[in-house]
């Protein structure tokens, strides 16, 4: 069976990714520094996915690598095909995902999400190893007044993280061959099958409350802060300004179930593995916007608590509404999100309870 390289594997949407291989019958390769993430994830993706002893040293093999260094990600791929496993696809999660943070450190997030991609790419180039899914973000767009927003959009990120996404998306478009079009699928003459999914919000947790976002410090996302207060470790949520242009003046996402994202990882791997060597550009949203409003009031009613909140100013770089247009997933991959919010509320809480449960 086939091996496939997690970066980021024991972070929040890797992790639940892991899950979905391991039960489609991929064997996986979890390569992770621990930096926003904890080794005690692996104990959990292996009791989500039901593994036994044998299967778990036959099926797993665990790499504590950062990125940015080429010569452990050299050593990595030469221990693997020494032992007769040779890595057949990579699904490229690790990388730093704080718009705030990459205002204080470009340096920080140029040298993880660009040049430790590029390590990772030339790495696997030459184990000619050259199917590659990589997680990009909505953030590449930036302000737009189009909704709902299509891949072929104007691509103007307003922040380092963003512009470090979308600098490593012409990065892959460069190496796959490709001038960059405006079509979801270009041919690469270079041998290169390539995916850069681009993720609106992802939240939720897996539904057996025994895997979801474990983030180190403080959350800056509205999903887990709404969380915090509604289990009373925060007292109070601020909204950032209810004078949107919106049904309720306060901000629209396109909020989406992380294992349906994990979901579309597996449908992009299938459709790479059978396709010709192309690049493939998707955005992975619902097409569904909710508002601040909207996704307190749906976590209140699954839950049964309250979530006070205050109206503060506008947070700076904010956008009014963010919303996918998710038809191309569908054509491409037969792939569309399964879950609504109130699936989302109700399994992130069950992973917010047993957190506190179980003290993680
Ligand atoms: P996460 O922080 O939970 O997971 C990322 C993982 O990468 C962590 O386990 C971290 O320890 C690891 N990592 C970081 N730097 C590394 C390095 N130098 N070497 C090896 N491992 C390293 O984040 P996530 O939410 O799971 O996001 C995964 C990917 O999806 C990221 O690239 C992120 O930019 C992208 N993305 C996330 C979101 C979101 O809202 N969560 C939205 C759009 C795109
Ligand atoms: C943020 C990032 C974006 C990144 C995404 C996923 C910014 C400007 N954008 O997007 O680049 O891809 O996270 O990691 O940081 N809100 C509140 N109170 C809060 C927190 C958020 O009212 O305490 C509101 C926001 O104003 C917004 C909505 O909730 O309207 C969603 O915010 P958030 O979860 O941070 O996601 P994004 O703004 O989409």
């Amino acid at each position: 069976m086939y091996w496939i390289l997690v970066t980021g594997a024991t972070g929040y949407i890797g992790s639940h990714t892991c899950i979905l291989l391991l039960k489609s019958g991929y064997n996986i390769v979890i390569l992770d520094n621990f930096s926003n993430s904890s080794p005690k994830v692996i104990d959990n993706i292996i009791k989500v996915s039901n593994l036994n002893s044998k299967e778990i040293s036959r099926r797993i093999k665990v790499f504590e690598i950062d990125i940015c260094n080429h010569n452990s990600l050299d050593n990595m791929f030469s221990s693997m095909i020494k032992s007769r496993k040779k890595i057949n696809a990579v699904i490229h999660f690790a990388g730093l995902k704080s718009v705030a943070d990459s205002v204080e450190q470009p340096y920080k997030y140029w040298e993880t999400n660009v040049l430790g991609g590029i390590n990772l790419i030339q790495t696997m180039e030459s184990y000619n190893c050259k199917t590659f899914v990589f997680s990009s973000s909505a953030t590449v767009y930036g302000p737009t007044s189009k909704i709902p927003i299509k891949e072929s959009d104007l691509i103007k990120p307003c922040s380092p993280y963003g512009s470090t996404k979308a600098s490593f998306e012409n990065f892959l478009a460069d190496i796959s061959g490709c001038t960059e079009t405006l079509k979801c699928s270009i041919p690469s003459n270079k041998e290169w099958r390539i995916a850069r999914l681009r993720y609106f919000n992802p939240v939720g947790a897996h539904s057996s409350g025994n895997l979801g976002e474990l983030p180190k410090g403080k959350p800056n996302n509205l999903f887990p802060l709404i969380a915090e207060v509604c289990s009373g470790e925060r007292e109070i949520l601020e909204i950032f300004g209810n004078d949107w242009p919106t049904k309720d003046g306060t901000g629209v996402r396109d909020y989406i179930h992380v294992m349906d994202l994990a979901e579309a990882h597996l449908l992009t791997l299938s459709k790479l593995f059978i396709s010709d060597p192309q690049i493939l550009t998707l955005n992975l949203g619902t097409g569904i916007g909710t508002s601040v409003l909207e996704l307190i009031k749906t976590f209140e009613l699954e839950t049964g608590r309250k979530v006070p909140y205050k109206i503060s100013e506008r947070r700076r770089g904010d956008l009014s509404i963010s919303i996918a247009d998710p038809i191309n997933a569908l054509k491409y991959l037969n792939w569309k999100a399964k879950f609504g919010i109130k699936e989302m509320c109700r399994d992130g809480w069950r992973w917010k309870q047993s957190q506190a449960q179980n003290n993680i």
